[in-house]
């Protein structure tokens, strides 16, 4: 089988020659298309790829029209809200992710923005500390599970809402459970944004709920930028000047937030909460294998279509 991985962002090396070894073991071929600039070159690739691992890119009915034997896609990583599944469906294509593989990646980042808009994002002056600051995690999966382990290490304490994981499961691991994402809001110095980007969730993170946040309130999001509706986040910045917004995922207004909030806006230039090696490795080689076990014996385990 022709296995090809399209990564605009590419993996480190090292997890590209940790995937070719898993595929080519295998018995099957692997070509890579990497850093591409135009879709054209993706839609040439895919013509005779029957597998294709991605990242973030995109797989919609124009690049399933243009992959005839294409059986099989794996987002080595864990949101897949950047591929047509009902599409995929219908050209007979499993669609499956690696969830869990860059938890701790992402995970890291997020401390990493908290410590940055504590610290006034290093611009000099005094700023504030994590120990004993109340963090709300916005949804407790793998990401936002990860985040709680090291932030109890930071000595915050850690809230979580979560409408789909049961409250005993988060209360388990230490963390207060809220039955609500406006608790959350209200109750949190910090909150830290972990749900998927999907027709319910779109603009969710909108001025009544980050508006409930205490002074000083910080919000943090390595998830994506549909959840966040950008305008009235705008304008309730703009009336509290109190509130940050770190993210990895550059909204669509990030030069209106650059010029207008400056001092406590800061956006990664590409999204950087999954681009390390160990997670590059451990979502690669996921992948590579998934795409290994479903020729092989036909396993499924992570289908999410
Ligand atoms: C994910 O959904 O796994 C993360 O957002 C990472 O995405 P990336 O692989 O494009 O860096």
């Amino acid at each position: 089988m022709n296995v090809l991985v399209a990564t605009d962002k590419p993996f480190a090396k090292i997890a590209t020659d940790g995937i070719r070894k898993e595929i080519e073991a295998a018995g099957h071929t692997l070509s890579l298309l990497e850093k591409y600039t135009e879709k054209a070159q993706l839609l040439a690739a895919v013509k005779t790829a029957d597998a294709i691992i991605i990242r973030s890119d995109l797989i919609d009915a124009e690049v399933l029209a243009a992959a005839p034997q294409l059986k099989i896609v794996v987002r080595a990583g864990a949101g897949y809200d950047n591929v047509d599944l009902a599409e995929a469906t219908a050209h007979n294509v499993c669609v499956m992710n690696t969830p869990g593989q860059n938890a701790n990646a992402v995970a890291e980042l997020a401390l990493g923005m908290m410590v940055m808009a504590a610290r006034n994002l290093y611009n000099g002056t005094s700023g504030t500390e994590l120990k004993g600051k109340k963090l709300g995690i916005h949804a407790y999966g793998n990401v936002g599970r990860n985040v709680a382990r090291i932030a109890k290490g930071f000595g915050m304490e850690v809230y979580a809402y979560d409408a789909f994981c049961p409250k005993e499961v988060i209360e388990a691991e230490g963390v207060t459970a809220v039955t609500s994402a406006e608790e959350l809001y209200q109750t949190c110095h910090i909150v830290s944004l972990h749900i998927p980007a999907t027709a319910e969730t779109k603009h969710s993170i909108n001025r009544a709920l980050v508006g409930r946040l205490p002074k000083g309130g910080i919000l943090i999001n390595t998830a994506r930028k549909e959840v966040i509706d950008e305008d009235e986040l705008i304008g309730l910045m703009e009336e509290r000047p109190d509130l940050k917004y770190m993210t990895d995922v550059m909204p669509a207004a990030n030069d209106t937030f650059s010029a207008k909030f400056s001092d406590r806006y800061f956006s990664t230039p590409k999204k950087m909460g999954a681009q390390t090696a160990e997670a590059n490795i451990n979502a690669g080689i996921a992948a590579a294998r998934q795409i290994v076990g479903f020729f092989k014996d036909g396993i499924t385990q992570f289908k999410v279509n």
